[in-house]
């Protein structure tokens, strides 16, 4: 977009060419006439004047535009368009019926789309000077126009009247409707709004601040004034005022909501070859303020900066974060450097650093906000934390924390004193395993290193405050000395593990099982599993995981919490068999769950059927209840995601990997960082100093119930706009605006049904519900998910989801 103040400088030089040229008539285009799209050709209806021309333009290789554009300026401008959202293709053809129906086919003779006129008495159609394609009857009543039906342009004498919309178009060059709407409405409001992208439902009003009323028309006139009447003709309100005299016989104008979500006016010389030029009078008058939407990412979409400057909005990326879609900026950014482990191998110092970017400012979606503590403490806190991506500091000596993805960086001179440190990785290179995609094979209790995480059970206070840092390894000192005299009765008992059906194995009989520990199922960071056969049972394959010697329990506690996961017995459970405690050797043995992981059943080629979605939620769901309320010991599993739920020969889903929190008790000295768990499955209480309770598994839960909804995960850059990108997010819209279908694309059977996947929406929303208590238990999931219990409307769970994303 460039665009340069010519207005001052060229409008007066070329008076003298003035309007004798412009003719009034016009070129009637008769019944049965018709523009067929053709490579390379340009075939249109030009207005008399020859300014203005309607056809069919191209806009990519076989794609046509049925449009009207200014036909005199090399610089492709198109004023008004009918089938951006689906371009046709080459042989398609626009015709004016005997019978006088304005119609567009494709190819194939599928009609694409028409005008409305309702047909009668249409006896002409003519493309007018003013850039209005009209479609009249005998007497030249006008009973179409395209002024009436306008896409992102206004053009003098054009009127949007209420009711009246244009929306922006997607990209520069993308004609389908876009992220944001200027419409007056019938209460006689104008505003700008964000979409619901692609749903083209008003969402959130960006301008004007406060409101207009009694609205009726927004007229452009000839002298480039853009303003709101009211019924009797009053000004009520001007838009734009253009910042030098404007005239139609000098300049080409419009004015255009273009894909930034800027409103401007824009004026061409029409006496020599130049460019647009806007003036700089644009609404609103900072876009990337003004988005201040909680949902999306911002003006320039997530993990992006944002400014504004002579040549209109910038929207860039950070170091260490690369444009999603170079076609399409608005889109936001992505990381480039592989993400902090929240494994407690990752020694955070060593391998990230801070970028300072000055006068800035971040408003929107912090997890954590410190007052008073010093730069220095923000930057520490902010490296120690796997969650943490950008700190902003103060002056006043605020710490705000954001993680993935984080809303639009506005950069503003004016913003003085708010820095925002971005932390990025130093070396990329010295990563030998542990890219996001390096292993995608879901199988038997397998552990992705980039997302999985062993956790810490109980009900530890997590805290930012530099105090309670101190405090709280004395704490767990003392709680886990008393674990340990506790636990040192057990033992007593141990060698027998009676009423436990678990089985000791010795490494040697585990080696040969695994054929000297051969086929990997997957690798983590705590744990590495492998597939076996026992000796004992040559019929049944079984899965052996073996736990990094890191783990710094006791023999005693080992064997102590062994046999508690052993004492677990649940259909919707993965059973273990037994273990190995040998030396240096922590391996556990589990049955073999031939299907792999929810998330390869999920996320994988085909989509599985709905049926079996439901009882895998609901399977998910016993197993949980189990461990939350029905074994002696309660359970939090805290790592509830589709990684950690396997599938065996009938598709019976069993959590795995409970129990194993308490097992890997890792590094105690990291309990700055306290938050375990899987980024954009952990509940808000793990970012604010709340107790850990069972609700955090079913925070998860109501994550992964929307995954399994949906086939889709939690967070997917590869979505056509942003706001679809947080599941949770675009899940809840959906079902504000009733319009659920659109979570299901591709998805048929679950479109059949529903009435059943609204209500499992709901629950999902009750599940995610930022205030625990409003979280249902385990066992109110099930009822509501058997349909026992009716579900509530539920309120918008409103915990900003991206917060702990990616
Ligand atoms: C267009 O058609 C109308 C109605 O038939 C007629 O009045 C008008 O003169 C025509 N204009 C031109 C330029 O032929
Ligand atoms: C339209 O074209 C068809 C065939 O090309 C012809 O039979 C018909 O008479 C035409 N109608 C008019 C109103 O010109
Ligand atoms: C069609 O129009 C475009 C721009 O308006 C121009 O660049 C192109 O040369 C034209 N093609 C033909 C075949 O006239
Ligand atoms: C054409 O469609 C628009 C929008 O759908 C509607 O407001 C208008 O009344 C329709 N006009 C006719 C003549 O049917
Ligand atoms: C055209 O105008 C005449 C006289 O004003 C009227 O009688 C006739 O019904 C009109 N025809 C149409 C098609 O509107
Ligand atoms: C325009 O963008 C939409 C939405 O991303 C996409 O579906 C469509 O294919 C694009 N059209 C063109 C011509 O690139
Ligand atoms: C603007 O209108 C909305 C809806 O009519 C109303 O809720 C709001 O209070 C109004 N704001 C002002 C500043 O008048
Ligand atoms: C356009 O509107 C402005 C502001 O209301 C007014 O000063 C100007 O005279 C108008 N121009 C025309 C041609 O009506
Ligand atoms: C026009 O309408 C506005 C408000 O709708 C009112 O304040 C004004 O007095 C009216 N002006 C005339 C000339 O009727
Ligand atoms: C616009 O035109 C008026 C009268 O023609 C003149 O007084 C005024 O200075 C002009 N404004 C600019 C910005 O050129
Ligand atoms: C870091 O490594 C990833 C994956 O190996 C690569 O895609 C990315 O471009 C690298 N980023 C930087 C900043 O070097
Ligand atoms: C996934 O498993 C299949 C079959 O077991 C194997 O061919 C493929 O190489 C594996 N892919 C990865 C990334 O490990």
């Amino acid at each position: 977009m460039a665009f340069e103040y010519l207005y001052l400088l060229c409008f007066i030089l070329f008076e003298f060419l003035l309007s004798s040229t412009i003719a009034q008539t016009s070129r009637n285009v008769s019944l049965n006439s018709s523009l067929t799209a053709q490579n390379n050709v340009n075939s249109s209806w030009t207005s008399p004047s020859g300014e203005f021309a309607f056809g069919l333009k191209q806009i990519v290789k076989d794609g046509f535009l049925l449009a009207i554009w200014f036909d005199k300026i090399p610089e492709e401008t198109i004023v008004w368009s009918a089938n951006g959202k689906r371009l046709v293709p080459q042989g398609s053809k626009v015709e004016l019926t005997s019978d006088g129906q304005f119609v567009l086919n494709d190819a194939r003779g599928d009609q694409i789309w028409s005008a409305n006129s309702s047909g009668t008495g249409v006896s002409y159609a003519a493309m007018l000077d003013t850039g209005n394609f009209v479609l009249a009857n005998r007497n030249s009543t006008y009973l179409w126009e395209s002024f009436d039906q306008p896409t992102d342009t206004i053009l003098p004498t054009q009127t949007l009247n209420q009711n009246g919309i244009l929306f922006a178009r997607y990209t520069k060059t993308n004609y389908s409707t876009g992220r944001f709407m200027f419409t007056l409405q019938s209460d006689g409001s104008l505003s700008l709004y964000t979409t619901n992208f692609p749903q083209d439902s008003r969402r959130t009003k960006y301008w004007p601040t406060g409101n207009t009323t009694n609205g009726f028309q927004v007229i452009l006139n000839q002298t480039g004034h853009i303003y709101l009447t009211s019924k009797n003709g009053t000004i009520l309100y001007t838009i734009i005022s253009p910042n030098s005299n404007v005239s139609n016989e000098n300049f080409y104008q419009r004015a255009t909501l273009d894909y930034d979500g800027v409103l401007r006016h824009y004026v061409y010389s029409k006496s020599s070859l130049g460019m647009w030029s806007a003036s700089p009078n644009v609404v609103p008058s900072n876009i990337c303020a003004a988005i201040t939407d909680k949902i999306g990412g911002g003006a320039c979409g997530f993990n992006s900066l944002c400014s504004v400057n002579n040549e209109g909005t910038s929207c860039t990326c950070p170091s260490g974060y690369s444009s999603i879609d170079t076609n399409d900026v608005l889109k936001g950014c992505k990381q480039d450097f592989v993400p902090q482990s929240c494994d407690a191998g990752e020694a955070s110092s060593d391998s990230f650093e801070f970028k300072d970017l000055e006068n800035i400012n971040m408003p929107y979606l912090d997890y954590e906000h410190v007052p008073g503590v010093p730069k220095d403490w923000c930057m520490q806190s902010c490296l120690e934390d796997c969650f943490c991506v950008v700190a902003i500091v103060n002056n006043i000596l605020d710490c705000y924390k954001k993680g993935l993805p984080f809303s639009t960086g506005i950069i503003d001179p004016n913003i003085i004193g708010t820095k925002a440190l971005l932390k990025i990785r130093k070396d990329n290179s010295t990563l030998t395993d542990g890219s996001p995609n390096s292993k995608k094979n879901g199988s038997v209790n397998s552990k992705k290193k980039d997302d999985s995480t062993l956790i810490i059970v109980g009900s530890v206070l997590l805290s930012s405050l530099g105090i309670l840092n101190f405090i709280l390894p004395l704490i767990t000192y003392v709680v886990v000395s008393r674990i340990y005299s506790r636990k040192a009765e057990v033992v007593q008992h141990y060698q027998v593990i009676r009423g436990v059906n678990l089985r000791y194995f010795t490494y040697e009989e585990l080696k040969q099982a695994t054929d000297g520990f051969k086929e990997e199922l997957g690798r983590g960071a705590s744990a590495t599993v492998f597939k076996g056969i026992l000796a004992s049972d040559k019929e049944k394959f079984v899965a052996v995981k073996s736990l990094v010697a890191k783990v710094r329990e006791s023999d005693l506690e080992f064997n102590a919490e062994v046999s508690s996961i052993g004492r677990t017995n649940h259909r919707n459970l993965v059973q273990l068999l037994g273990f190995c405690n040998e030396g240096q050797h922590r391996i556990l043995v589990y049955e073999f769950m031939s299907n792999g992981s929810l998330a390869s059943f999920l996320f994988g080629e085909s989509r599985p059927n709905w049926y079996q979605r439901r009882q895998i939620a609901l399977g998910t769901a016993r197993g949980l209840l189990y461990l939350h309320e029905e074994c002696s010991n309660q359970i939090i599993h805290c790592d509830i995601k589709p990684q950690n739920i396997l599938l065996d020969d009938s598709f019976t889903a069993k959590i795995s990997d409970f129990g194993l929190a308490k097992l890997l008790r890792l590094d105690e000295t990291r309990t700055t960082t306290g938050i375990r768990g899987t980024k954009g499955y952990v509940a808000p209480e793990w970012f604010k100093n709340l107790p850990i309770t069972p609700k955090v598994d079913v925070y998860s839960f109501g994550i992964l119930l929307l995954e399994i909804i949906c086939c889709r995960k939690k967070f997917d850059e590869e979505v056509e706009d942003e706001d679809q990108m947080i599941l949770a997010d675009w899940a809840y819209d959906c079902y504000k605006q009733k319009k659920l279908h659109l979570l299901l694309e591709n998805n048929d059977e679950s479109m059949e049904d529903i009435k059943k996947m609204e209500k499992y929406v709901m629950i999902a929303m009750w599940c995610i519900q930022e205030e625990p208590s409003l979280r249902p238990t385990m066992k109110n999931t099930i009822q509501m998910l058997e349909g026992t219990v009716e579900v509530s409307i539920p309120s918008n769970p409103s915990y900003s989801f991206t917060s702990s994303f990616l």
